[in-house]
C-alpha cells in the first residue's frame, strides 16, 4: 500500500530521517518502534504531507504521492493522527466527529439559503455516522461531553474515531496509547483490530508500549537515528541484538532480559 524509498528529512544540519526505506503491506497492522528521537514522527509527517521531504519518494498503491498536501492524501484515504491529540475543546465529542468529512453542502452562504433540505439530510447522515463511531468505540455516553473535558485516553479514542468518519484506507497512528490506562488501551487495540479486519483498514502504528505492539502488529519496523534498523515479527524483533542495543538504557532491554530469565527458568 505504501512504499517509502530512501527518504530524508533534515532540519538544518540535523538528519531526523536519514535515508529510510520501508513498505507497509495492504491489510497489515505494521508497527513502527524506536527510541525517542529516532525520527518516527518526522517520517509520519513526511508521508502524510505535513512536512516536505529533503529527498526521497513516497508511493501509495504504486503512485507517487511525495509532497502531496494532507487534504489531497485525505481524499485518497491516507489519514494520520498526531502524537498530541488536537480536538476542538469547546465542541462536543459528536460535533468533533461531524467536523471531519470535508465538502459538505452547508459550507457556503448560498447553500444555506437554497439547499436547506439537502443540508439537513447531510447533517442527519453525519450524526448517524458519528453515533455509529461512538458505539464502535464504546464511548456513546460521551456524545454530548465537551471534547476539552475528556481524559487523555478518551481524546486518543476520539482521534481514532475521526479516522472512522471517512472511508480510510491507510491510517497512521502516532502513539495512540501514550498515557492511556490499560483498560482504555485494550479498547483502542480492539478498535484497531476490528477496523483492520472488518473494514480493511491498513495501519501503521507508532507505539512505545511493547505489549501493545506485540499483540497488534505484524510486522514491526524498528527505526534508529533516522534509518530503518530492522524489520520482522514482534517476538523476533524484541530478541534482535541490534534493536536491544539501540534501546540500551531503556525499558526494553530490561524487559527482554526479564523475559529471557523467565524463559530459562
Ligand atoms: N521541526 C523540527 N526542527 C528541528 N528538529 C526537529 C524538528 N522535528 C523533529 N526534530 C528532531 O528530529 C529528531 C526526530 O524527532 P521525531 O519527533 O521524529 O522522533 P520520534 O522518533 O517521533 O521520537 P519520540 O518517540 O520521542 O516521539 C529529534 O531529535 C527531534 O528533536
Ligand atoms: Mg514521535
Amino acid at each position: 500500500m505504501i512504499r517509502v524509498e530512501d527518504l530524508h528529512r533534515h532540519f538544518g544540519g540535523f538528519r531526523a530521517v536519514d535515508g529510510a526505506s520501508l513498505t507497509i503491506e495492504t491489510g497489515s497492522i505494521t508497527g513502527l518502534i524506536g527510541p525517542n528521537g529516532a525520527g518516527k514522527s518526522t517520517l509520519f509527517n513526511v508521508i502524510a504531507g505535513v512536512l516536505p521531504p529533503t529527498s526521497g519518494r513516497v508511493f501509495m498503491d504504486g503512485e507517487d504521492i511525495t509532497g502531496l498536501p494532507p487534504h489531497a492524501l485525505f481524499h485518497r484515504g491516507l489519514l494520520r493522527t498526531f502524537q498530541l491529540a488536537h480536538e476542538f475543546a469547546s465542541m462536543t465529542v459528536r460535533e468533533n466527529l461531524m467536523m471531519v468529512p470535508g465538502g459538505q453542502a452547508g459550507e457556503t452562504i448560498l447553500n444555506t439559503w437554497f439547499r436547506r433540505g439537502r443540508i439537513q439530510r447531510e447533517e442527519a447522515e453525519l450524526r448517524r455516522r458519528a453515533d455509529e463511531v461512538l458505539d464502535f468505540l464504546t464511548i456513546r455516553h460521551l456524545t454530548h461531553e465537551k471534547a476539552g473535558n475528556l481524559s487523555g485516553g478518551q481524546k486518543k479514542l476520539l482521534e481514532l474515531g475521526r479516522t472512522m468518519m471517512v472511508d480510510a484506507k491507510v491510517v497512521f497512528l502516532d502513539e495512540v496509547g501514550a498515557g492511556v490506562n490499560r483498560t482504555l488501551l485494550g479498547t483502542i487495540g480492539d478498535a484497531i483490530v476490528r477496523l483492520n479486519r472488518e473494514r480493511g483498514y491498513t495501519f501503521c502504528v507508532i507505539e512505545h508500549d511493547m505489549d501493545f505492539i506485540g499483540r497488534l502488529c505484524d510486522p514491526v519496523i524498528v527505526m534508529a537515528e533516522g534509518k530503518v534498523l530492522a524489520e520482522g515479527a514482534a517476538d523476533a524483533i524484541m530478541r534482535n541484538e541490534d534493536v536491544i542495543e539501540a534501546y540500551l538504557g531503556t525499558g526494553l532491554k530490561n524487559k527482554v532480559k526479564a523475559e529471557r530469565a523467565g524463559g530459562a527458568a
